[in-house]
């Protein structure tokens, strides 16, 4: 099934990995999950089980996770799954663990923007990260939990305090990516697994800047097609936490981006050369500290920030257009570390 839901060259990649599990066996991950029995958490869940990239999978959450551990235990996949549950579990949970998915949180509702999730969802990132640090102060950890512009910022703070290093931490932006795939393929009647939109900056309104003009295949738009097309991938998540209508956010289609981003990371952790994933992290782009850009992943996490690339004039404005937002967003995680 596994195969279904990643685009065509990484279904090749599973391929060869399927191989060498067959044989080997070297070249797979113990992955942790915080917030595994959420939205996100449990079809994410779902899609790492299916993985034989997968060794291990531990689940953490503080309410329902051994119910979903047992559940997805019995799926006739490699990995083992264990659930863990209660700030008590929380150490053994991070235990061992080389790569950590974080959808813990409380998603939005129709009228709140992503920052108005700051006051619950910071102290949770702090605390889960903290355990991170203390845990498995070496494994890639990979942020969903929103606002993603600050909960970043407030889990390299946190890192810093506990001496760790903190350049194994990205805020996970690949559902923009995606749905930037899926409307460009939409409009110009592509096969959507073969389109690559770049998207950078940050993840919230008129932070997210996707480059149409880096596009492949190239594609051109009228200049109003453009701009409307910008707006939906910038509007795209209240598009879906509009249409769930108070029963939460984007949860099916974030557990497909968080699955496909921690299966790049696992690849490139296992040597593979040229995984590309745009993601934010701490950056010197631009002059706000934590942007994200497309990045090769390597063994150790971030090998290369590719940078903006070339821009055109539309999508310059569109940075400058962010940059205020996105410095107050980590302005905001940063202070809220400092005053813990
Ligand atoms: P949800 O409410 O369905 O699930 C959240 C889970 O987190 C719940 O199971 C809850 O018990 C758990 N949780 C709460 N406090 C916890 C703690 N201290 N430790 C461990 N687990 C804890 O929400 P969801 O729809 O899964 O969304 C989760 C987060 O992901 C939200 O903040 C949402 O805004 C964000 N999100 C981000 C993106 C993105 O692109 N980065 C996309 C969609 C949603
Ligand atoms: C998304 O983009 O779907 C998520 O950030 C959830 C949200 O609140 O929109």
């Amino acid at each position: 099934m596994f195969s279904r839901i990643l685009r065509p060259q990484t279904v090749t990649v599973l391929g060869q990995y399927a191989k060498t599990f067959s044989t080997t066996n070297p070249v797979t991950k113990k992955v942790g999950v915080m917030g595994a029995s959420g939205g996100i958490g449990q079809p994410l869940s779902l899609l790492l089980k299916n993985s034989p990239l997968v060794t291990q999978l531990s689940l953490y959450d503080i309410v329902h996770t051994p119910g979903v551990a047992a559940d997805l235990s019995h799926i006739e996949s490699p990995a083992k799954v264990v659930g863990y549950v209660g700030p008590d579990q929380l150490a053994d949970s991070l235990k061992g663990c080389e790569v950590v998915v974080i959808p813990a949180g409380v998603p939005r509702k129709p009228g709140m923007t992503r920052d108005d999730l700051f006051n619950t969802n910071a102290s949770i990132v702090a605390n889960l990260v903290k355990a991170c640090a203390e845990n498995c102060p070496k494994a890639m950890i990979c942020i969903i939990s929103n606002p993603v512009n600050s909960t970043v910022p407030i889990a390299a703070e946190v890192y810093k305090k506990a001496g760790v290093d903190a350049s194994r931490i990205f805020g996970v932006t690949t559902l923009d990516i995606v749905r930037a795939n899926t409307f460009v393929a939409e409009l110009k009647g592509l096969d959507p697994t073969t389109v690559n939109v770049p998207v950078i900056g940050g993840h919230a309104g008129v932070t997210i800047i996707p480059l149409i003009s880096q596009a492949t295949p190239a594609v051109e738009f009228p200049e109003d097609q453009l701009k409307a097309l910008t707006e939906r991938i910038q509007d795209a998540g209240t598009e879906v936490v509009k249409a769930k209508a108070g029963a939460g956010s984007a949860t099916l289609s974030m557990a497909y981006a968080g699955a496909r981003f921690a299966f790049s990371m696992i690849r490139a952790m296992n040597g593979e050369a040229g995984v590309v994933e745009c993601a934010y992290v701490r950056s010197n782009v631009t002059e706000a500290t934590y942007f994200s850009t497309p990045l090769v992943l390597g063994p150790n996490g971030l090998e290369k920030n590719l940078g903006l690339g070339k821009l055109s004039p539309f999508e310059g404005k569109l940075i400058e257009a962010a940059l205020p937002e996105l410095k107050g967003s980590i302005k905001k995680g940063e202070s809220f570390v400092a005053n813990m």
